[in-house]
């Protein structure tokens, strides 16, 4: 193992080349702050143009924001494409953007439409993003692709089914695209977040504040003590992308805090 993997202040992305869709908000925003923080240079790929300026804004030149709608191949081929251009290679491809506002809950009055468009920006535009990243990987021999899934892969939920299948879409995508591309030195990996307040939680169960949110997702999970932030998903994204998890691919990186593996609701001690 390198110094850079092992010295705990390392910047453990010195000069790596990342993109990460959905990077001006929440997960991803957290993810693009850290990142640089490590020495990244990151395209910051959204459709939230003003979040996305305005961050890139405040960090530096080794932050670039592009406008991507992850469901239009040719603007996630020119989002790669311009990495290339601007930072001379893709070492990083995050594939976090996503969606999960659907009507219903049920599959009594499951509208087509809304599985349509949450397949369409969480499955599909994951799938877009790895195929663009790999185009460019492939000759390189090397990168590391990332996708965010959900907790709800793991255990039975109340999100929309839309959603879930999305989800767990990109878990079967991960495990076959890591098996593909191990060939060519490429990584690939996804990481299953529990419940964290973003807005994305806050648009899913609206009429609660922040603190209300905590809340309740500190109540439905196993792991006390403590609230789970994006910062935390963050770290996981950075332990897949870094000499860390070096010679880890086609892990479905669970940070739930037990959330799907036991049934918190009923004290027995
Ligand atoms: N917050 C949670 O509890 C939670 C739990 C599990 C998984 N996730 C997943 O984490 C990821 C990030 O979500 P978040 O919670 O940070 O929410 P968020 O709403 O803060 O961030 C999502 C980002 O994706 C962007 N986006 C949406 N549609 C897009 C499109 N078509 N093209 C490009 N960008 C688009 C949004 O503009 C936004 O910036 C999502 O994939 C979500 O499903 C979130």
């Amino acid at each position: 193992m390198s110094n850079q993997a092992s010295t705990p202040f390392a910047k453990r992305l010195e000069g790596k080349v990342v993109i990460i869709t959905g990077g001006a908000s929440g997960i991803g925003e957290a993810t693009t702050r850290l990142f640089w923080s490590h020495g990244a240079k990151i395209v910051v790929a959204d459709i939230q143009d003003d979040l996305g300026e305005a961050l890139c804004r405040e960090l530096d030149e080794n932050a670039m924001y592009v406008h991507c709608d992850v469901t239009d191949e040719e603007q996630v081929k020119k989002t790669v494409d311009l990495a290339v251009e601007k930072y001379g290679k893709l070492d990083i491809m995050y594939n976090n953007a996503g969606v999960a506002d659907c009507a219903t809950r049920s599959i009594l009055t499951i509208e087509k439409s809304d599985v349509k468009k949450v397949l369409g920006v969480n499955l599909i535009g994951g799938i877009l993003g790895a195929k663009h990243a790999a185009r460019v990987m492939v000759p390189a021999k090397k990168g590391c692709i990332i996708f965010t899934t959900s907790a709800s892969t793991s255990i039975a939920c109340t999100l929309c089914h839309g959603y879930v299948a999305s989800k767990q879409g990109l878990i079967g995508i991960m495990r076959n695209i890591a098996a593909e591309l191990g060939q060519f030195g490429i990584r690939v990996n996804s990481i299953s977040p529990y419940a964290v307040v973003t807005n994305l939680t806050k648009s899913t169960i609206p009429h609660s504040s922040t603190k209300q949110l905590q809340a309740l997702f500190n109540k439905s999970t196993n792991l006390k003590g403590t609230d789970l932030k994006a910062d935390d998903i963050a770290r996981a994204a950075l332990y897949l992308a870094s000499e860390d998890g070096q010679y880890v691919s086609g892990l479905n990186l669970v940070v739930d805090g037990a959330f799907s593996i036991t049934y918190p609701s009923v004290p027995f001690v």
